[in-house]
């Protein structure tokens, strides 16, 4: 007893159980010794010189200097274990001799790419996007990465917004699960491990609603919608211990992110209590003043640090404003403690001080990045991303001894693009990634042909080439076509107003099409795309995003059927762009569409049908999933009871296959309109052909809480549907009776 009192006594001192200095401690025994402008020096971020990822100033001289006099905190592209170390030991030149902390985008994998992060959604597999952030975590380390601007957790209901590829689609729970999936690959076993990097939830808050789905546009919403909708991932990210924030660059009813009193400082710092830092968004700081928010630079760094922004990334505005404001008594030096103590911290709990070096590692380096394990997961992840839109007649899976394939389109022997947007660390080697028709090639039989025609470039009106893609395909058994917007198209200030194949792609297909030989069509794509024709015409169409390094035998895999598809898209595929947002979540109307004929006065458009082209949740399999006898527990609930839910899923198909059963509420009544569909729950469950799976689920009224109008968060009593089924659209309904 009385060892622990000595032990509570000590902590109380800032010292830990042994004796040793707590690292709150060791911040504060460091800031005392500190000058004001070494303090903001730590909250001053640079790009390093060599590439940048958004508009970058050029006075690199000038940047190293300021690192020797301790003027600056962290660097981002900085990387390589070389490159990292000759920066620290600048640092190292410093009067405290503080360590920097080199920061990335690290968004999809690293050396080894997997796909895009919308494609990863699609797998619903939380335990491999888990994993595959682990690996990326491990080689980035490697590099000498402390740090990655990932995850994006940012809800997204507009495929216009280039970078939807980034994100986890448009639903709220599915978004906030695969959210903490990465937080927890990126951090493994915790900070300060050597295959750990800090993760950073971005972009605070609603940048996904951007007006029109133009990148850095403004949000205008309730903030009841905001609540609900779009803060919980961040919420959960900052319950689960994420390392930093990184605000938007959008504005939020009037008040940039950057400043937004309400979101960092009330919400996040406030109310959730985090620990962790917050950085600005590249130039973020700096651009208050075209937004009109702040008169100059000076009032810009001002309102910043006010409203929560704890570090500038390239703004370059917090170094030459910040110590004249607190001179000026204009902000309170605490807030400078505050936010260069939260900095300090992670510094510490990385274990840089120990040893600033500990990350750069050239062993490590070779070791453990782009190896074959992390290739073999990277092309299982591929192909469990894939998702199977349509298999009109089977088509697929493909014999390995069809005697003659065609792969035909502008991506089929591309190496680089099949990174899709963000993969940075992959400047310099296309030779290590598998193209689709190499892919495809190595897993047809010995005797069998591949043949290739491009076809057309991706985004030009040239039809030169359509005659020789045409002959091609006539040789062949089948025809692969691989087609969808460049790689380069959706992602970062990559917003489209129409969202189709681009240049002359859809005129090709059509012309293949003629020749009337069986079409398995792939389409690349980081948003979803609107191909109407496609759907309506070619009989088997998979969904294949960008897949990253093993992009070809990921592919290959589901095309010859070694893997069963399973994906489901995270994001409602809409019929024209003029029907966006489209998404499964929204509220019934006073009058809503009963079918999709009777149009009049009811909340319709007079021209196009309510539902999405392919509604969110929706995937097919080779192989056939039926869904029956589903069971509750009771079908009247009072208080804080749990409901039990079964549900019989049998595979009555040809093949072993994986199915995401889904589970969805509707909550009739409410003081606030409720959506007709809400996500509550999912499972992915692997069933051979021929078995049958009881899937289970259940719910609290945990799980039926919501933001009224005064933002109070609970939940109401009254009667519920509960749904489950393949996907949002074809559910199985069961009502239920919850009282309070
Ligand atoms: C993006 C961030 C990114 C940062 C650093 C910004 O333009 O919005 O998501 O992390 O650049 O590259």
């Amino acid at each position: 007893m009385k060892r622990v009192y000595f032990l509570l006594a000590f902590s109380a001192f800032g010292w830990n159980a042994y004796g040793q200095k707590t690292i709150d401690q060791k911040v504060a025994e460091l800031l005392s010794k500190m000058t004001l402008e070494e303090k903001v020096g730590q909250m001053v971020q640079y790009s390093g010189f060599e590439y940048a990822t958004g508009p970058q100033h050029s006075n690199s001289a000038a940047v190293l200097e300021e690192i020797k006099k301790g003027k600056v905190g962290s660097m981002l592209n900085v990387a390589g274990s070389e490159e990292t170390r000759s920066f620290q030991k600048l640092a190292m030149q410093s009067r405290l001799k503080i360590p920097l902390l080199f920061g990335q985008d690290v968004i999809h994998g690293y050396r080894t790419t997997f796909p895009v992060n919308l494609g990863q959604a699609a797998s619903w597999d939380l335990g491999m996007i888990e994993k595959s952030e682990r690996i990326a975590a491990t080689e980035a380390a490697a590099y000498g990465i402390h740090w990655t601007f990932a995850p994006m957790v940012d809800i997204a209901r507009d495929p216009r917004w280039g970078r939807v590829m980034e994100g986890s689609g448009e639903d709220t729970y599915l978004g906030t699960k695969i959210g903490l999936a990465r937080i927890k690959g990126f951090q493994g076993r915790g900070l300060g491990s050597l295959d750990a990097v800090m993760a950073c939830a971005k972009h605070f808050a609603a940048y996904g609603a951007a007006v029109g789905g133009r990148d850095y546009n403004s949000v205008d919403m309730s903030l009841r919608q905001l609540n609900e909708t779009y803060l919980p991932p961040f919420k959960a990210a900052a319950e689960a211990g994420v390392a930093t924030f990184m605000n938007s660059f959008n504005d939020i009813n009037g008040i940039p992110a950057t400043a937004n009193q309400y979101i960092q400082r009330d919400l996040l710092k406030g109310k959730w209590n985090y620990k962790g830092f917050v950085v600005s968004d590249w130039g973020s700081i700096g651009e208050m003043v075209p937004h009109g928010y702040a008169k100059d630079f000076n009032e810009a760094a001002e309102r910043a640090i006010q409203g929560g922004s704890d570090m500038d990334m390239e703004s370059r505005v917090y170094m030459a404003e910040l110590p004249k404001l607190v001179k000026e008594g204009k902000v309170d030096a605490k807030l400078i403690d505050d936010a260069a103590g939260r900095i300090l911290t992670k510094k510490f709990e990385m274990g840089l001080f120990d040893d600033p070096y500990r990350f750069s590692n050239e062993k490590r380096q070779k070791e453990q990045t782009d190896n074959q394990e992390n290739r073999k997961f990277g092309r299982e992840f591929g192909a469990k991303s894939i998702v199977l839109l349509k298999n009109q007649g089977n088509i697929l899976p493909l014999s390995k001894t069809t005697k003659t394939v065609a792969l035909i389109g502008p991506f089929g022997k591309e190496t680089v693009a099949n990174h899709g947007f963000w993969s940075i660390a992959f400047k310099d080697d296309n030779q290590r990634i598998v193209s689709q028709f190499d892919g495809i090639k190595n897993q047809l039989d010995k005797n069998s042909t591949l043949l290739y025609a491009k076809g057309c470039n991706v985004d030009d009106q040239d039809k030169t080439q359509f005659a020789e893609a045409v002959e091609t395909a006539k040789k062949a058994v089948v025809v692969i076509m691989t087609l969808g917007e460049g790689h380069a198209m959706s992602g970062e200030a990559k917003s489209r107003s129409t969202i189709g194949f681009t240049g002359v792609q859809e005129d090709l297909l059509k012309e293949i099409a003629k020749t009337g030989k069986p079409i398995i069509l792939m389409i690349n794509a980081g948003r979803p795309l609107i191909f109407n024709w496609a759907a309506d015409n070619i009989p088997t169409i998979m969904y294949t995003w960008w897949l990253g390094t093993e992009a070809g035998n990921s592919i290959a895999d589901v095309l010859f059927g070694t893997v069963n598809p399973g994906g489901k898209l995270p994001m409602s595929f809409p019929r024209t762009e003029g029907q966006i947002p489209v998404y499964y979540n929204h509220y019934n109307t006073g009058r809503p569409a009963k079918n999709n004929t009777d149009r009049n006065y009811v909340s319709a458009y007079i021209d196009l049908d309510n539902d999405p082209k392919y509604p969110f949740g929706y995937g097919l399999s080779y192989t056939d999933f039926k869904y029956s006898d589903m069971v509750l527990s009771s079908a009247s609930l009072t208080g804080n009871q749990a409901l039990n839910i079964s549900v019989t899923v049998s595979n009555t198909g040809k093949y072993d296959g994986e199915e995401v059963v889904q589970l969805y509420i509707r909550d009739l009544f409410g003081k606030v309109v409720r959506p007709v569909k809400e996500l509550k729950g999912f499972q992915k469950v692997f069933i051979k052909k021929g078995e049958s799976k009881k899937v289970e689920f259940k719910l609290t009224p945990e799980d039926l809480k919501f933001f009224d109008d005064n933002l109070n968060f609970d939940w109401e009593g009254g009667e519920f549907d509960i749904m489950i089924g393949t996907n949002s659209q074809n559910v199985q309904t069961k009502r239920i009776s919850w009282s309070k």
